[in-house]
């Protein structure tokens, strides 16, 4: 369904060459790249920030997806605006005043998202879908990539029907595979985040593996 966006995240790429992995994954057919923004404090990794968003941006023809699993969040938005990112996602559990941030979002001309944990219940957001053009919902605790799918699917019947006519996305992130992204779409989802579903098997010097599991999801 060309509809779906496939969101292949970097995580799971070679981190010595960001920007010949998202060219290639690219060519072999991502509609988005879900860049993955980790502090050590609100999840228990630490990935990179907005310089690294900054140097992979020229090598991003489509969508640059950032998701800031950090706390605070607002200190950081313009410099991820400033970065390139088209998307900005922060977690509705990231602080007392995610309506500002999402605000604030917006205000520096990206698209704003909201996700949520696993634990975090749709009604979390149920105020905030006028303000945001995407809601992320975790199918895994965040903080690492390659960890097994958590049935999220009545949370996103949920939202789909809450959200309405609104134009707005549900993107699914954590072990998305061929079997679990059936699952999701059927639910209402429209955008697959996938790390290790994509980049198994491939590498820049042999990035067809990564279209063939592109295509499979
Ligand atoms: C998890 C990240 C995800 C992760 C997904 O904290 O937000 O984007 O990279 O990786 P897979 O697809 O391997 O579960
Ligand atoms: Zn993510």
């Amino acid at each position: 369904d060309r509809s779906i966006k496939i969101a292949p995240s970097i995580l799971a790429a070679d981190f010595a060459n960001f920007g010949a992995e998202c060219e290639a994954v690219e060519a072999q057919g991502a509609d988005w790249i879900h860049v993955d923004v980790m502090d050590g404090h609100f999840v228990p990794n630490i990935t990179f920030g907005p310089a690294t968003c900054k140097a992979i941006r020229p090598h991003i023809k489509g969508v640059m997806d950032v998701h800031l699993m950090i706390a605070p969040v607002d200190p950081y938005i313009q410099d991820f605006a400033d970065a390139g990112a088209d998307v900005i996602t922060a977690h509705v559990e990231a602080g007392p005043h995610i309506h500002r941030t999402l605000q604030a979002i917006r205000a520096a001309g990206c698209k704003a998202g909201v996700a949520l944990n696993p634990a975090t219940p749709a009604s979390s957001v149920e105020e905030l879908l006028d303000d945001v053009d995407l809601v992320c919902v975790m199918t895994v605790n965040p903080g690492f990539g390659g960890q097994s799918f958590i049935d999220m699917t009545s949370k996103i019947r949920n939202l789909r029907s809450m959200i309405g006519d609104r134009p707005v996305h549900i993107e699914i992130d954590g072990g998305v595979d061929p079997k679990t992204a059936q699952l999701v779409v059927e639910a209402g989802a429209d955008v697959l985040v996938a790390g290790s579903a994509v980049f198994r098997g491939g590498s820049v010097s042999n990035p067809a593996p990564y279209g063939d599991n592109i295509r499979a999801i």
